[in-house]
């Protein structure tokens, strides 16, 4: 592609995937684009519109009519949606709740992917979310796909909050991960599972240095093979 790679990043809650990807991204000058704040923003919008979860066609017309936009920030990526900045909004618990029922909707799931590919088309993008490698990329030249144990990416999530003062139970976020993982694993519409051809890597006992470490190497070495 003319800017570079594409390179795909799945795998379940709290693998690890934005972190690792947004720093892979900054080594190789590469996008880095996430999916999951795109199925999140048309969730936080559906819940503040007051629109049922269950109302397909009500929720269908909100992904048509929804602008959603990055931009850079301080630390992390700002999200928008209509112009209205959603960053922080859409990583609180209501929409992390809703979140995977919104986005096993098919009419969800196209406009976004259709988005998803104009983004990636000229490559230069690390795509990460759960059907980058087998549907929205699926001639993506990198594909890796990142698992860890429940139990770590319940810790993970567990650390994360504490240090945004949130006090939910290690218990309920593991069982809130599984419920998310269950429900994105088994929805009928291009459903989390590892593509054939993705490399794939346990973060359990690895550190992020390591983590991207090994990505990088997957990376250059497609690089030099073309
Ligand atoms: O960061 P976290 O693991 O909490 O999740 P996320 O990447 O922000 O994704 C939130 C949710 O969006 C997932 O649980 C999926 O239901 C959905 N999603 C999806 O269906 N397809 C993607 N490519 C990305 C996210
Ligand atoms: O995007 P995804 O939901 O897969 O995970 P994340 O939002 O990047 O969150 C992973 C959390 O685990 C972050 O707080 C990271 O600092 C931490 N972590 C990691 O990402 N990778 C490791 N190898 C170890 C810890």
């Amino acid at each position: 592609h003319k800017n570079g790679l594409q390179v795909a990043i799945d795998g379940p809650a709290s693998a690890g995937k934005s972190t690792v990807a947004k720093l892979v991204a900054k080594q190789f000058k590469y996008v880095y684009v996430d999916t999951g704040a795109m199925y999140r923003a048309i969730t936080y919008k559906t819940i503040k519109s007051g629109t049922s979860l269950d109302n397909v066609e009500a929720i269908s017309e909100i992904v048509k009519n929804s602008e959603i936009s990055f931009q850079p920030g301080e630390a992390d990526q700002r999200v928008f949606i209509d112009g209205e900045e959603i960053t922080e909004a859409i990583r609180q618990e209501d929409v992390t709740n809703s979140v995977s029922a919104v986005a096993a909707i098919q009419s969800v799931r196209e406009e976004l992917s259709n988005d998803q590919q104009v983004i990636a088309a000229d490559g230069g993008v690390v795509m990460d979310g759960r059907d980058i490698g087998t549907t929205v990329l699926p001639d993506a030249e990198v594909k890796i796909f990142l698992i860890a144990s429940v139990e770590e990416r319940a810790q993970r999530r567990y650390k994360e909050n504490i240090e945004k003062g949130i006090n939910t139970p290690l218990d309920e976020l593991q069982l809130e991960i599984e419920a998310r993982d269950y429900k994105d694993s088994h929805r009928k519409i291009s459903p989390l599972t590892k593509a054939d051809d993705a490399v794939e890597i346990d973060t359990t006992s690895l550190s992020i240095d390591e983590v991207v470490d090994k990505i990088a190497s997957v990376i250059t070495e497609k690089l030099n093979s073309n």
